[in-house]
């Protein structure tokens, strides 16, 4: 039992070791529109949604959250572009994806040609992304 107990305090302290680790950083989300027209954007995770963002050209919309301990977070985005009926979709931040491409800082611009940028920290440099319809908010 004296072990069983010991194992225990053990494992607990390594656990709440690595969420303290893990949950240090808080990362902020840019997403700014660049397309030339307004755009609506609706984004969430599991948890939360954002509501829906009447953005004019120019403008930006943020947020930020902790990262979960599991590495499963997962903030996806829809964008309704003027004056094209089809929501597109894209994933603001993807744990397994962003984890090191941004640590603290997730911006992404979306651009006239219905593509997107998105700023790798890592790197220093902003990467072509595309839009996918396969997720439907
Ligand atoms: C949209 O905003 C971007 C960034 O501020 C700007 O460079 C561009 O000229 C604007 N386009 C239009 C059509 O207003």
């Amino acid at each position: 039992m004296k072990y069983i107990s010991a194992s225990f305090y053990c494992i607990v302290l390594l656990l709440s070791t690595f969420a303290i680790l893990r949950s240090s950083a808080n990362v902020h989300v840019h997403i700014q529109n660049r397309h030339g027209q307004n755009i609506n954007l609706h984004c969430k995770s599991k948890d939360d949604d954002l509501g829906y963002h009447n953005m004019e050209n120019g403008t930006e919309y943020s947020w930020s959250f902790q990262p979960n301990i599991w590495g499963t977070t997962l903030f996806y985005c829809a964008v309704l572009m003027d004056p094209d009926p089809v929501w597109y979709h894209f994933d603001a931040y993807d744990d397994r994806r962003d984890r090191y491409r941004c640590q603290s800082e997730c911006s992404w611009a979306i651009l006239q040609d219905h593509s997107l940028l998105g700023y790798n920290q890592k790197t220093g440099n902003w990467e072509r992304f595309f839009f996918r319809s396969d997720r439907l908010l």
